[in-house]
């Protein structure tokens, strides 16, 4: 019998590794993937290049709420396998993991709006299941009902040396310092904000994953997956 296709959400703190451990299980299981990180960060750079955030950092959410639906944000997998977003059909996959980027996006994600619009394409999404989503609010918001849901943690100085690496192997030019201020206050924001704030469903599995080899967490995201289809499999 062929295994029932599922939802799988990983929920977590930035830098957690999330995204990487969510590709390489949809890559095993033959499932699609999305990053709704990713979708954060375009409509952020879209902002960012219309003058809809102040050099104070303020965001003008009217406009931008306004503009929401001239926003089209998909993902294009290339034949090595590797994602990009595509904003408006422009490939802004670099762009989107900068520093401003990054530096904006709690701010935008915080908005209602914004939240509601990306919510319902995530939701489209997963419409024929087979899926891994990583995000903040993927086991609490976007899927309550999905059929596994994994919430990753790591210390947010072991988080900020995984960033910071990330960012110097690109050349990007940062110290450790401002790294670790940018993880600490996305940290807080994404837990305090109103609107779908970070937290771990309850019926979440946890994991931390500090002291964990890629291959490690691999096999046990695999393991949860076979617990889930054998539960519903027996049933
Ligand atoms: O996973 P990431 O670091 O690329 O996410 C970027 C930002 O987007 C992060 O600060 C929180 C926000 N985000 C969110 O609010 N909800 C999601 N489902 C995914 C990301």
């Amino acid at each position: 019998m062929e295994a029932p296709k599922i939802i799988i959400a990983v929920d977590g703190y930035s830098s957690s590794g999330k995204s990487s451990m969510a590709k390489a299980l949809a890559r095993s299981l033959g499932y699609n993937y999305v990053d709704t990180g990713a979708m954060y960060r375009a409509v952020t750079l879209y902002a960012m290049c219309h003058g809809l955030i102040a050099a104070d950092g303020a965001v003008d959410t009217e406009v931008l709420t306004a503009a929401l639906p001239r926003i089209s944000v998909t993902f294009k997998r290339d034949a090595d396998g590797s994602q990009h977003t595509i904003l408006n059909g422009e490939d802004v996959e670099n762009e989107i993991r900068g520093l401003e980027v990054s530096g904006h996006v709690s701010d935008v994600s915080a908005i209602p709006a914004v939240r509601h619009f990306l919510v319902e394409q995530q939701q489209a999404f997963g419409k024929e299941k087979g899926i891994v989503m990583d995000g903040r609010d993927i086991g609490t918001t976007v899927f309550p009902n999905a059929e596994l849901k994994i919430f990753v943690d790591a210390s947010a100085r072991t988080r900020a040396e995984r960033r910071f690496k990330e960012l110097q192997a690109k050349g990007v030019d940062t110290t450790f310092d401002e790294v670790l201020a940018n993880v600490e206050s996305r940290d807080l924001i994404d837990r305090t904000r109103k609107e779908s704030p970070l937290r771990k469903a309850d019926d979440a599995i946890s994991l931390d994953n500090s002291t964990m080899t890629i291959d490690e967490q691999n096999r046990w995201l695999i393991d949860q997956y076979h617990n889930v289809i054998s539960r519903l499999t027996s049933k």
